[in-house]
């Protein structure tokens, strides 16, 4: 599976600030930048191929946001996966979608970037069939908790020494459907 480039807008909804901003599913063109972005915002980095897989296998959902007025530069992200876990009610494996990373760059932070970006991929996911979302956050971070909490995501457990620093994880849920 691959990604045309596609910069039409039209079907973003964007409920703030759309002068500002727009939202475009992310190319391969645009996977140096996303990194970059990850890198200046992020303790965790990825290698190179972990986004390419990632915009390999899931283009819909892999949207990138970009400055009006500066269109070329990149300057939010969301990804997301599909995984099988074992149902909690049956034997049988259910599909989540876990929140691979979000991030928006210094300048630009509290705009309802992150809340475009997630309003926007959240959809082409739950198509696949998902029973859930989830995510993991650091305890530590509190704008990020406060952004999955207007989504109604509930913190559903904590993830002991989740980083490579050590710091826990709340391990966050948002039911879809029964399972
Ligand atoms: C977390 C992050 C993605 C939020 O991006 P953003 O574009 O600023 O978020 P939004 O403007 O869409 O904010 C949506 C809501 O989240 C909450 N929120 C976001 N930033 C906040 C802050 N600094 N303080 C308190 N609440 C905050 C608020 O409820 C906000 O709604 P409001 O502005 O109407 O009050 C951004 O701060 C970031 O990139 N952080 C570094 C990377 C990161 O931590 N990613 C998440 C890893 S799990």
């Amino acid at each position: 599976m691959g990604t045309d480039k596609d910069t039409h807008t039209y079907y973003f909804n964007i409920k703030k600030n759309d002068d500002l901003f727009f939202l475009r599913k992310c190319t391969y063109d645009d996977l140096n930048k996303v990194k970059e972005v990850n890198e200046k915002e992020l303790p965790e980095d990825y290698p190179f191929f972990f986004y390419k897989s990632i915009l390999d296998n899931y283009p819909d959902s892999f949207l990138v946001a970009c400055d009006n007025n500066n269109p070329n530069e990149i300057i939010g992200y969301v990804m997301w996966r599909v995984e099988k876990i074992p149902s909690k009610n049956s034997l049988r494996l259910i599909n989540k979608g876990h929140l691979v990373s979000i991030a928006v760059s210094e300048g630009f932070k509290r705009l309802g970037i992150a809340s475009a970006l997630l309003t926007n991929s959240m959809p082409p996911i739950r198509e696949q069939n998902v029973y859930e979302f989830v995510l993991e956050v650091r305890v530590s971070n509190y704008n990020a908790v406060g952004l999955y909490k207007t989504f109604k995501f509930k913190t559903d457990g904590i993830k002991k020494r989740y980083y490579r620093d050590g710091e826990n994880a709340y391990y966050m849920i948002l039911k879809v459907k029964k399972d």
